[in-house]
């Protein structure tokens, strides 16, 4: 056995992420910087944070500020466990732009704050979405109050707003989200309908200009496997590179669900849009179930976090794996999916489910 693991973890390293050494693991704390890595230097090796740095990788979550600002237990597990954090929702249109022309970067602002504060480095998520928009602009599409050219006019807008007030300070930004529909068209929306299909090149010139340095991703969901969807992230990524727009990264969400099983060809489809020159993440991990939990349930969940996470450790350029919430407590998914849950890491009292003991264990084999 011992043998076995030991080569499965050669195997993960010689293949993992960045291809640079496992960093050892530090027996004494060095002295450094208040907060950085407060995991490691606390000398608690055994969290996620510190196995996935010594794999070469960005372990996040995405933060619920409600849930950071009034339950200790959640934040001090946020610090603890994760080197990477995603706002949930404060850095989406309809959060940062409730009025228009009166921006809020409040609540962002403090999670930025919270991430240097702990070492961590923050994802953005995201500048362009047909979900979450302000009803001032949804409303003034609908009654023809702003027409085709305001409308871009005010995305450009957004896009430099908010991509310029945090530049600097974002590793990778969540662009586009979900431009495709599971049919593999370009998702029928008010930016398709009334910008055409530029818009998505648009948005990421807009994007580099206002924040030079961060890693632009296109991020979706159901394109975790080999499906038509993918497929037609494939050929639009592939077309926008020969067309030199700044396009870095390709996010699959990985909000999975037990009942309808995994696709075992994550790898495979990483490495494909490795191929075109990008780097990846899986940038929204959760892996749901119909209610009630079981163990079989439970342990194939534990499966679907393992698949996507040694995709990512087995690929050379996935750099983060984030999970969307990590304890059952504050899933977004029994608001969402009717007769579901148990879909994180953690259980609703933040103690560990099988899943957290595989993403842990897959971690370790890789460091
Ligand atoms: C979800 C949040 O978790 C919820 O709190 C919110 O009410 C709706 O959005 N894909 C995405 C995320 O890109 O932004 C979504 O987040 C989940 C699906």
């Amino acid at each position: 056995m011992v043998a076995g693991a030991a080569v499965a973890a050669a195997v993960l390293v010689s293949l993992n992420a960045t291809g640079a050494p496992a960093a050892p693991v530090a027996s004494v704390a060095p002295v450094a910087a208040a907060g950085q890595d407060a995991a490691v230097q606390g000398g608690n090796a055994d969290t996620l944070r510190a196995l996935a740095k010594r794999a070469g990788l960005k372990i996040g979550t995405a933060v619920d500020m409600s849930a950071l600002n009034n339950d200790a237990t959640y934040k001090d597990r946020v610090a603890a466990e994760f080197n990477s954090v995603t706002a949930e929702n404060v850095m989406k249109w309809s959060e940062i732009e409730p009025t228009r022309g009166v921006l809020n970067f409040g609540p962002a602002d403090q999670l930025v704050a919270f991430a240097k504060a702990n070492g961590q480095s923050v994802r953005g998520h995201t500048l362009l979405w047909h979900s979450q928009l302000p009803g001032w602009l949804t409303e003034g599409v609908a009654s023809g109050d702003i027409d085709s050219a305001e409308l871009r006019q005010l995305l450009k807008q957004h896009v430099f707003d908010v991509a310029g007030h945090f530049r600097g300070k974002i590793y990778q930004w969540d662009v586009a989200n979900e431009v495709i529909g599971d049919n593999g068209q370009l998702r029928d929306t008010i930016w398709l309908q009334k910008l055409g299909p530029g818009y998505i090149a648009d948005v990421f010139r807009w994007a580099h200009q206002a924040d030079p340095k961060a890693k632009l991703y296109i991020n979706d969901y159901n394109v975790e496997g080999l499906n038509a969807k993918a497929d037609a992230y494939y050929e639009l990524v592939k077309q926008l590179k020969a067309d030199r727009v700044p396009i870095h990264g390709f996010g699959m969400q990985g909000h999975l669900g037990v009942q309808f099983g995994f696709d075992g060809r994550a790898l495979q489809n990483v490495q494909r849009f490795e191929a075109l020159g990008l780097e990846t993440s899986f940038t929204e991990v959760d892996v749901r179930m119909l209610m009630p939990a079981d163990n079989p349930k439970l342990h194939a969940q534990a499966n679907g976090y393992s698949i996507l996470l040694r995709a990512c450790l087995l690929a050379k350029k996935c750099t983060s794996f984030t999970v969307w919430g990590f304890t059952d407590k504050y899933s977004w998914v029994p608001g969402f999916f009717t007769g579901q849950g148990a879909a994180n890491l953690l259980d609703e009292n933040f103690g560990q489910k099988p899943a957290y003991q595989a993403v842990k264990e897959t971690l370790a084999l890789a460091g």
